[in-house]
């Protein structure tokens, strides 16, 4: 079946409700950082399917170990047996992910399909733990599709059910359109507003991106998660860490919040961990995680399969070379488009108002012109449309920021290849190349 027909063939079967999509992409295969559509045009991913497949499509080591834990699966899940790789895998996140020194207590790892259902049953312990029902998270953040995670998604999605009423929203600091309009005031007014939601001692807990990436790849300023880990420390609420997009090495470190030296009581984790396989986990202590018993149940959660990959990712990341390379090649791919920001001869160049991030976690803010920093997202929704049309696959987050989340094995030539295509992708959109009728049928968010 060609792609355009294996793409309609998709539009009448497949539901609208699961769909975010910027351009008519069908894949049949996938190797490394290369997707193949129908028909064998090979495109470069730079997105890894939202960072999912953070170790490239088909590693052997993960194809490996998917093969031999589907041969002999002990069964479907952990929830009424036990097996070898869901227990394995929750030692290994124990030993990876630190503990606070304060912790008082054992700690466990919930495992999941889901950033989604991580973050829901995070947040729901931590409500149970502590008989508070309020939450703070961020605007701009995304935590879920469903449940309590999706009612705490500062990213609004409309489903139809209503607002969590217990969640209070603050603005993420952000150093390039600070809401203070100031950088040096955004942190502390930020905090400011933080404690005063925790004054009324009714917050559970606080949930927050230790970089916020579909609110627009934002870097957190030096000493706002340090001030929020404090603030919760002073008003007896959870910090739960949601490193579903942006953990397991894509910045650069294991674990993103190393970055600003803060632990979390709690930390989310899914997309790369389960290489491609559903696959999540939220460690944290047994006071929130153990109660009360059943409480969670999904009758394929901790499937011997997803398992197995997980374990497999976790054992690629410890021998170090993916996190050394998300770093390297971070900087490459941060480099290449500062040096095409500056470019004054190309004719999209001066549409770029920051290239921002951490590793392998890269926004480039797309706007109208660079002295009043408007956002344009027309303009960004026809260079993600070029691009793909060009061969490369990135997608738009909050409107006007491309995303760049190539998998972590990443080469160099991969990198040169992608900023050639994306800048060219920048240039013919700003050139007026892309039609509106081309990516009028795609709503994208
Ligand atoms: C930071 C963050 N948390 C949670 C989620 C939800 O993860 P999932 O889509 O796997 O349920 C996402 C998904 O984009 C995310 O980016």
């Amino acid at each position: 079946m060609s792609s355009p027909s294996l793409y309609c063939h998709d539009e009448q079967a497949i539901a609208g409700v699961e769909k975010l999509r910027f351009f008519p992409l069908a894949v049949e295969s996938g190797r490394g950082c290369v997707l193949v559509e129908p028909g064998g045009r090979e495109l470069l991913d730079f997105s890894a399917s939202w960072t999912a497949s953070g170790m490239g499509h088909g590693h052997p080591d993960i194809v490996s170990a998917v093969s031999k834990a589907i041969a002999t699966a002990p069964g479907a899940s952990i929830l009424s047996m036990t097996h070898p790789d869901g227990v394995a895998l929750a030692e290994q996140l124990l030993a990876l992910v630190p503990s606070r020194p304060s912790l008082d207590g054992p700690r466990r790892v919930y495992l999941g399909h889901a950033g989604s259902d991580a973050n829901d049953v995070a947040l729901r312990g931590c409500r149970h733990a502590t008989g508070r029902s309020g939450v703070i998270a961020f605007q701009g953040g995304y935590h879920g599709g469903l449940g309590i995670a999706q009612g705490v998604s500062g990213i609004h999605v409309d489903s139809g059910s209503p607002a969590d009423p217990h969640v209070t929203f603050a603005p993420y600091p952000a150093s390039y359109q600070p809401h203070t309009g100031d950088a040096a005031t955004v942190v502390p007014e930020t905090l400011r507003r933080v404690r005063l939601a925790l004054a009324a001692r009714t917050i559970a807990a606080v949930i927050v991106e230790p970089l916020q990436s579909d609110g627009g790849l934002l870097v957190p300023p030096p000493g706002f998660l340090e001030g929020l880990r404090q603030l919760c420390d002073e008003y007896g609420s959870y910090l739960i860490f949601d490193e579903v997009k942006v953990g397991l090495g894509r910045t650069g470190f294991l674990h993103a919040f190393e970055h600003d030296g803060v632990v979390p009581d709690i930390i989310t984790l899914g997309k790369a961990l389960g290489g491609g396989r559903p696959l999540s986990a939220a460690i944290g202590p047994a006071a929130v995680l153990d109660h009360p018993t059943a409480s969670a149940l999904m009758t394929t959660v901790g499937n011997p399969v997803s398992c197995a990959a997980g374990r497999a990712v976790l054992e690629l990341l410890e021998e170090g070379e993916p996190v050394r390379n998300a770093a390297e090649r971070g900087k490459q791919l941060s480099g290449l488009l500062h040096a095409y920001a500056c470019a004054p001869v190309r004719p999209g160049s001066a549409h770029v108002g920051d290239v921002r991030g951490r590793g392998l976690s890269i926004g480039v803010e797309i706007v109208k012109s660079r002295d009043g920093k408007m956002p344009d997202d027309k303009l960004t929704a026809k260079t993600a449309f070029r691009a793909w049309e060009l061969g490369l696959v990135a997608y738009p987050v909050r409107g006007n920021v491309l995303e760049l989340t190539p998998p972590l094995t990443v080469s160099e030539l991969e990198i040169e290849r992608g900023v050639e295509l994306l800048t060219r992708a920048i240039d013919d959109a700003a050139l007026g190349v892309v039609s509106d009728a081309a990516i009028e049928p795609y709503s994208g968010w």
